[in-house]
Parts: C-alpha cells; structure tokens; sequence
C-alpha cells in the first residue's frame, strides 16, 4: 500500500514537471520550477526523504526510480533553459544597441572651416594646390631667386635635389598656379599643409597649416587688403580686438606688411604668450609684385591686387588657447574630444 502509494507520488511529480515546464517561457520561470522540483526543499528531496519508511528489500527498487525521474527533470531542464536562453538572446536583437562611440572634428578642421566660411561670406572661393612643388612655384615665380637672402627663411625637404622638387614651403605657390589658369578680376583662398625645416618644438612643427588669400582685379588698392582682414579678423576673434598692420618684407609683396592683433589671452595687458608686447603676430601680407604679375603674365600696369597667408595651427592656438603645437598631431582623445 505504502509503495503503490510512493509509486503513484513518482509518476505524479513526473507528469506535473513535464506539464509544468511546457508553459514556461522565461528564465524566472525555469527558476521557480527547479526550485520546486530540484530543490533543497523540492519534490524530488522530499519523496527521497520517504525512503526509510519503505520496506528495506524495496528501498533500490524505488529508490532507482527517484534517480532516474531525478535525472529526466535535470535534462528537461537543461534542454529548456537552453530554449529559453536563446530565444531571449534573438529578443534582445530588437532592444536599443549600444550607440557607436562616433569622433569629432579636429580643431584644426574646425578652425579652418570658421575661417572659409568668414571669406566665403565675401565671395572668395577655395582652391587647392600640390603639396610637392618644384623650386619655380615656390620660390621662383614668387620673385625669390636663388640668391636671395630670405630663401633661408623657407628652408625645406628636397625630394629631389637635382630636380629641385621639394615639398612646398608655404601655400603662396598656389597664387602662381591660380593666376597661370584664371584671368583677373577673382579672389580666393587656398588652404593646406606646408613643411619647413624645423624642428618640432611648442610653437614650431615641420608640418603646419596655412590659409593663402589673393584678389586680383583693376584698381585694387591696400585699403581693401586692410578692409578685408579686418573683418576677417573682427568676425574671427571678436569686434573688440586691437589690429596693428606693420612694415615687413616679402619679395614676392610690395609693400608688404605683418599685421598683429591684441594679445587675446591677456588683452592686450602683456602676457607671456605675447612677449609682453599685448600684440600677437598673425599674419603676412602685401600687393602683389609687379615681377610675379610679369611672371604669370599678367600687365603690372592693368591689374593689381593682394595676398596674404597665415598659420592656421597659430590661428587655432589662440582661439582654443592650446599653449602647445604638438597637441595638434599626437592623436590624443584626452585633447581632441574637447572640440567639435
Ligand atoms: N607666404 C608667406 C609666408 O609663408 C606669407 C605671405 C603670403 C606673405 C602672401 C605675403 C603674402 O610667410
């Protein structure tokens, strides 16, 4: 009586958990069913508890028969929690993704395209030139013969010595390149990478940026070089800043002038990044030569007109106030996530 019992209690857990685990669908579920079924306190520990009171000579008999239903439930369950766990995964497939780390725009980008967008706002359009010149583009038609003293200041890489080629030392050979294709009047900007040799310091990198400007035109006088770097500098670093244009020399300007603003860091006051001087140099500029006009053919006598060029990594510097040039080019997130 007491095994028929037993027996019936073994084939109804049996049926139970098998009913059971077909409606479950999630892993709390699969939980709640072990723990009734294969638990500390669970069904199957609770018949083996029931052993004892069993005739001994029938104890393996029943006692096999736990084991085996023991052993059904567990395989039951890994098959269904397997189920169950890869039905979850293909459901996750519709749950928001993670959101891609995406970069930002580098500071020298970013200045570059406040810059254009300021001269582009007057009609000037963008062009670009090579950055492997030969001697002619970038010195020669530039009224910078070989002799002259200030080719030292532009020293550079030669790829080629004998040839001359070498990379291009600042972007005024574009002007040539510009003027050789187009016929006055036009203004343009021309913006890219220069190479000199220096050596890498806080403020000096054998690779930098520069920003070209050149209009060409009839009657085009030094008051509309100083109108439009005015503005462009006002619409730059803001209305109240300070512009100083002084005499320079550039043999392929004439006159020629380095214009300065008021030391944005400090105002104007004196500060280290200006020398103590409250003015920052900026940039270069001039008329064109007559001789670069000769040189492109251009009639000195019909045109005239303006060039300037700048730094760009300068520019950015002190807008951002970065203090240090070589934060451009390492590729540090820690820097360049701060912009853009
Ligand atoms: N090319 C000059 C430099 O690299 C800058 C400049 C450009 C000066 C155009 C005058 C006119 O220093």
């Amino acid at each position: 009586m007491e095994i028929e019992k037993i027996l019936n209690e073994i084939s109804e857990i049996e049926n139970e958990a098998k009913k059971m685990i077909k409606e479950i669908t999630d892993e709390k579920g699969m939980e709640e069913w072990r723990i009734k079924f294969l638990g500390r306190k669970g069904k199957i520990n609770s018949i083996t508890s029931k052993l004892p009171q069993i005739p001994q000579e029938l104890r393996p008999e029943i006692g096999k028969r736990i084991n085996s239903l023991k052993k059904t439930l567990i395989n039951l369950y890994n098959e269904s929690i397997k189920k169950i766990k890869k039905e979850e995964k293909f459901e996750n497939l519709s749950f928001p993704g993670k959101r891609p780390k995406i970069g930002t725009l580098h500071p020298l980008t970013l200045i570059i395209r406040e810059m254009t967008d300021i001269f582009f706002k007057m009609g000037f359009g963008i062009v670009t030139g090579p950055e492997i010149e030969n001697d002619y583009y970038n010195f020669e038609a530039l009224n910078t013969p070989e002799y002259h003293p200030a080719k030292s200041f532009w020293d550079t890489f030669y790829l080629n010595e004998k040839e001359k080629i070498l990379l291009r030392t600042h972007t005024s050979p574009v002007q040539i390149r510009v003027m050789e294709r187009m016929k006055p009047p036009f203004k343009i900007i021309a913006v890219g990478r220069c190479y000199r040799r220096d050596a890498l310091d806080a403020s000096h990198s054998p690779v930098f940026h520069q920003m070209e400007g050149l209009m060409v035109g009839k009657d085009i006088r030094f008051p509309h070089l100083k109108g439009v770097l005015t503005y462009f500098l006002h619409q730059l670093f803001g209305s109240e800043i300070k512009i100083k244009f002084s005499p320079s020399y550039f043999p392929f300007t004439e006159p020629s002038a380095e214009v300065s603003i008021s030391c944005i860091i400090c105002n104007g006051k004196g500060c280290s990044t200006c020398g103590y001087t409250g003015y920052i140099e900026i940039l270069g500029c001039g008329m064109v030569h007559p001789q670069v006009f000769r040189n492109v053919g251009y009639d000195p006598e019909k045109v005239t007109g303006f060039a300037f060029g700048m730094g760009v990594e300068r520019i950015a510097m002190l807008k951002f106030k970065i203090d240090d040039i070589r934060y451009f080019y390492q590729n540090d997130i820690r820097f360049l996530n701060q912009f853009g």
